[in-house]
């Protein structure tokens, strides 16, 4: 029964017409949105949002999304349901997506939201997982666009962590045909199979990050230590200071590179708060996009393609 229900848990989850269709997609909401047009697809329909790690702007975009689609959202976080105390994770599935038309989940292990996915009878979106974030990338490739439009051919450089975010980067470089160029500190590199990409297939990795950056079109880093990571938080601290997104960065990149940032950042540390607020930053287009794009991505889940 569920052989035909979609979900989105990893980028690769989509091909690259669908990503065409969901960024046209978006760009129409957005405008909608913006004349304040209203538009409710998904009247009286349901999100269920799961949250086992904090969040604001996951939260915020998913929760305001169904609202202005016409639906309602439900949240459930693990310190005051059964799914904190040991209920399994099939179960749960089975329950929530009889009384849902769609659930996002922000877990640990990327296998709950798989196990989750296999169990549901609605759609199941990945609001970020210790391996992936496939909204975050969908947000950010929407706002390069929107910038600098398409992004085959370009080259995207990574600094810092081989975590969630690089990884869906990893991978949307396959998907939508462009380069991607890592810098980690040592002990800290991509894991292809983790990743579930081609070994250096889309991706170049770089000792120095400098050269990761040396003519990027887009430069884009994240916290040191990602949730779920804090007790390594000092550790990560001395591995990674030389990783930091600056100006020195910033001036062997492309002249008309971007910064992205998937927020929340820790100016001082991976980046400078003059890259973070300069003028190449594009990261409140980036936050504002999660909005656009996950309305775009719901409709299309629970609704498939619409008439442009
Ligand atoms: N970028 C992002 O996912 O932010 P939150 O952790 O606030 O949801
Ligand atoms: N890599 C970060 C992203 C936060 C949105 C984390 O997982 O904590």
């Amino acid at each position: 029964m569920s052989a035909k229900v979609r979900h989105f848990l990893q980028f690769a989850d989509f091909d690259a017409e669908e990503y065409a269709y969901l960024f046209r997609r978006a760009t129409w909401i957005k405008r909608k949105f913006k004349a304040y047009e209203p538009w409710h697809p998904l009247f009286d329909r349901t999100l269920v949002m799961i949250f086992e790690k904090a969040s604001t702007r996951t939260r915020l975009s998913f929760e305001a999304g169904i609202q202005q689609l016409g639906g309602f959202a439900v949240y459930l976080n693990t310190r005051d349901s059964q799914l904190g105390r040991g209920e399994p994770v099939e179960d749960a599935a089975e329950v929530i997506s009889r009384m849902s038309d769609l659930v996002m989940i922000r877990t640990y292990k990327q296998e709950i939201v798989e196990r989750f996915a296999a169990r549901s009878r609605v759609p199941v979106i990945n609001g970020l997982t210790n391996e992936f974030h496939p909204c975050q990338v969908l947000a950010d490739i929407f706002t390069f666009l929107e910038h600098r439009g398409s992004i085959r051919g370009r080259v995207v450089a990574w600094i810092g962590d081989a975590n969630n975010m690089c990884n869906t980067w990893l991978q949307a470089a396959e998907v939508l045909d462009f380069k991607v160029h890592v810098s980690t500190p040592p002990g800290y590199e991509v894991n292809p199979e983790v990743a579930r990409v081609r070994p250096n297939g889309h991706y170049e990795v770089f000792a120095d990050p400098i050269e990761a950056a040396r003519g990027a079109d887009l430069v884009t880093t994240d916290v040191w230590t990602s949730m779920g990571f804090e007790e390594e938080t000092e550790e990560r601290r001395r591995a990674f200071h030389a990783w930091q997104v600056n100006a020195e960065i910033m001036q062997v990149a492309s002249p008309e590179a971007l910064f992205m940032h998937c927020l929340p950042a820790h100016r001082g540390e991976e980046v400078t708060a003059e890259v973070i607020d300069g003028p190449q930053s594009v990261v409140w287009d980036e936050a504002e996009n999660r909005l656009h794009v996950q309305k775009a991505l719901m409709e299309y889940l629970v609704l498939g393609q619409m008439g442009e």
